[in-house]
């Protein structure tokens, strides 16, 4: 998909091939503009087995990335640097991306830069225009559940994290539960859409602990048991009632959070950002607070390299370069 015209300046290639997505983009230095992006995921080929099977998406995104690259090749010249996702995420597909990158900082002699992929997260709020700081960042994936507090490009801090499975992961396991398919983020919330949410009462993970973290993997338990105990016909209160104790959880840690650190500003990212019902949980928090919601666009809420471009941009300008034989994968990095 070509986003924007050429303007003929310097330009970072960033690679992005953290999970199951194989995706490059080309992000102009100077106007921190998306020149082009595409992506080409692998949904389809992991549904089947109802989650990513790692050596199955590292040898897609062996094929993709090149075929993505391919037409790139009219930018190689206005190239200033690389730009690859190395961590967190899957070694197996992680190296794809990097060995791509570290290719082409040596052939067309240009530095790399290596992006966190939660930074990557971030930065996909900043591609079509800029948000002002400090910004509290609710960052939900299929990886991922965490608060981050963003007071600066250069510093963002965790302040909230899962101790188990996340927010995106435990919708796509109770999709894999009712044979639904991968990933199982948009089918339950489809699904829910029908249901009566307040069918099943399942207990909010750690409502009674004062520990601002998340838990997922006892109520991913609860409605295990609520799946084998019923119907088909009865998925979609299951659903209902899984989405909203599962947003539930993070609504009411956030509240203990906001209790002690006013938001001055809130944005969701992350594949799970998408979810309808979560934003207007969301929106219903902020009202009190009279904070602002930021969301990035919906194409750029799940995995991308636009996100990794413009989050490139900030490490170009401060010179964050790496050698390409000192470039490493780091599949359990933090932010
Ligand atoms: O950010 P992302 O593309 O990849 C990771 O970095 O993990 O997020 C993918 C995750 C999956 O778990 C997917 O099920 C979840 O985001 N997701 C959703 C929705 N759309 C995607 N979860 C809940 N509701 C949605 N509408
Ligand atoms: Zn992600």
């Amino acid at each position: 998909m070509a986003v924007g015209k050429r303007v003929g300046n310097d330009m970072i290639l960033s690679i992005e091939s953290s999970c199951d997505d194989s995706s490059i983009s080309i992000t102009e230095i100077k106007t921190k503009k998306l020149i082009y992006h595409k992506k080409i995921s692998q949904e389809l080929e992991h549904s089947k087995y109802g989650g990513v099977v790692p050596e199955l998406a590292s040898r897609l995104h062996a094929v993709a990335l090149p075929a993505i690259l391919e037409e790139c090749t009219q930018w190689f010249g206005e190239l200033k640097a690389v730009a690859v996702t190395n961590a967190p995420g899957l070694a197996v597909t992680l190296i794809e991306g990097v060995v791509m990158a570290k290719a082409l900082s040596i052939t067309l002699n240009i530095p790399l830069l290596p992006i966190n992929h939660l930074k990557g997260h971030i930065y996909s709020l900043f591609i079509e225009k800029e948000v002002q700081f400090p910004l509290t960042v609710l960052l939900v994936s299929g990886g991922h559940t965490q608060v981050i507090e963003v007071v600066s490009h250069e510093m963002m801090n965790t302040v909230a994290t899962t101790m188990d499975d996340s927010y995106g992961e435990s919708f796509d396991k109770v999709s894999k539960m009712m044979g639904l398919g991968y990933p199982g983020g948009p089918l339950i919330e489809k699904l829910a859409l029908g249901g009566d949410s307040s069918r099943f009462t399942f207990t909010v993970p750690l409502w009674q602990s004062p520990l601002i973290a998340f838990s997922y993997s006892g109520l991913k338990n609860q409605v295990r048991l609520a799946v084998e105990a019923n119907e088909a016909e009865d998925y979609p209160d299951i659903a209902a009632s899984f989405q909203k104790t599962a947003t539930d959880h993070l609504i009411q840690k956030l509240k203990k959070y906001f209790k002690t650190s006013k938001p001055e500003r809130f944005a969701i990212v992350g594949g799970a950002s998408a979810n309808l019902y979560l934003r207007s949980e969301i929106e219903k928090l902020l009202a009190p607070h009279k904070a602002p919601l930021f969301l990035a666009p919906l194409e750029f809420c799940s995995d991308n390299a636009a996100m990794i471009g413009r989050a490139a941009i900030e490490e170009f300008v401060r010179d964050n370069f790496t050698n390409y034989n000192e470039i490493v994968v780091n599949p359990r990095c933090k932010l």
